[in-house]
């Protein structure tokens, strides 16, 4: 008998397909959520768990799930599972990292030139037939030739994202944990400062960190207040690294110049503020939505699904 799985959303057919021959499988919805009942209900009789980061896995699901084996997230970021409780009922958790690095870098950069040159907004303006010729002073937006970038969280993106800076010359600086050796600080020309420092020097911060108890908040209040007041901020990475609502209010303050979010605190709900303000490109988390990309992270999370319930090691395993 093949073993019961559960895919908490639709995924891409080729991915249904293989499943289909290795499991007896059963996707929750076809609409954006699950709640957390109808999962509850749906993992008691499953060995797996396919879940997207949009359902939470946590205590009261695994503790539904008696025969659960493996969680395999469709995504390289997992903080949507309680990764400690599986840890502790020897589940297995596997994400999909590498795959999608060069993909949510280029979505970073189109992000930040987006905020930079006003891109959304000159569109709109084009759009609704306001250009009614050229003009010196029309939509400016900001340099970001030869210019400081400050990388929060220098792992594969953060890198990505430095490789791509080096092609518009600028300076960069970084945070994270693990210091680069110095052949990969040569390479990209980087340098290691502390939070505060990089804040207060850079005129674009980017951030590419996990989401865990010490990066929660991270950007709030404080920090924004030592950023520049030209200076452009860009999350590509979990919304509650950054306080939404302190950030709502330095873009209305002008305390900083723009933003770009790709990420938000209570997904996919956006604070209510930010929705109406001029300084802020909103985007609903597409940092790696490519054909290419979301079938190889989708391929990716199905091949570890069946390799954890065919008792091998599953090439991408996080706990
Ligand atoms: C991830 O994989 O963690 C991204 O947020 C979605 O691609």
């Amino acid at each position: 008998m093949k073993p019961k799985v559960l895919v908490t959303h639709r995924l891409l057919h080729e991915a249904i397909a293989y499943l289909n021959k290795h499991v007896d499988l059963e996707v929750g919805t076809q609409k954006a959520f699950l709640t957390k009942e109808e999962l509850i209900e749906k993992v008691k009789d499953k060995e797996g768990i396919l879940p997207l980061l949009t359902a939470r896995i946590d205590k009261d699901v695994m503790d539904a799930a008696p025969m659960l084996k493996i969680i395999a997230n469709c995504s390289v970021g997992y903080d949507n599972i309680d990764i400690e409780y599986a840890r502790r009922k020897g589940i297995m958790v596997t994400n999909t990292p590498g795959v999608l690095t060069e993909t949510t870098a280029d979505l970073s950069w189109a992000l930040i030139l987006a905020v930079a040159r006003k891109i959304p907004q000159a569109d709109a303006f084009a759009r609704a037939n306001k250009y009614l010729g050229w003009e010196l002073d029309l939509f400016l937006g900001k340099e970001i030739t030869g210019k400081c970038l400050g990388i929060i969280g220098m792992g594969r993106i953060g890198k990505a994202i430095a490789q791509r800076a080096m092609g518009f010359q600028m300076k960069i600086i970084y945070t994270d944990p693990k210091e680069l050796s110095e052949e990969f600080r040569k390479k990209y020309n980087a340098f290691c400062v502390p939070l505060d420092e990089l804040l207060r020097t850079a005129d674009i911060v980017t951030i590419h960190t996990t989401l865990n108890p010490q990066t929660h908040h991270l950007i709030s209040r404080g920090q924004l207040r030592l950023m520049k007041k030209d200076a452009i901020l860009v999350n590509v990475s979990r919304g509650p690294v950054v306080d939404e609502l302190a950030l709502a209010e330095a873009l209305e303050e002008g305390q900083i110049w723009a933003a770009g979010l790709d990420v938000y605190e209570r997904e996919p709900e956006i604070e209510e503020r930010l929705l109406s303000l001029d300084n802020v490109v909103l985007l609903p988390h597409i940092g790696s939505a490519t054909y290419e990309t979301r079938l190889k992270m989708a391929m990716m999370a199905v091949k570890n699904l069946v390799q954890g319930l065919s008792g091998q090691k599953p090439d991408n395993l996080v706990s």
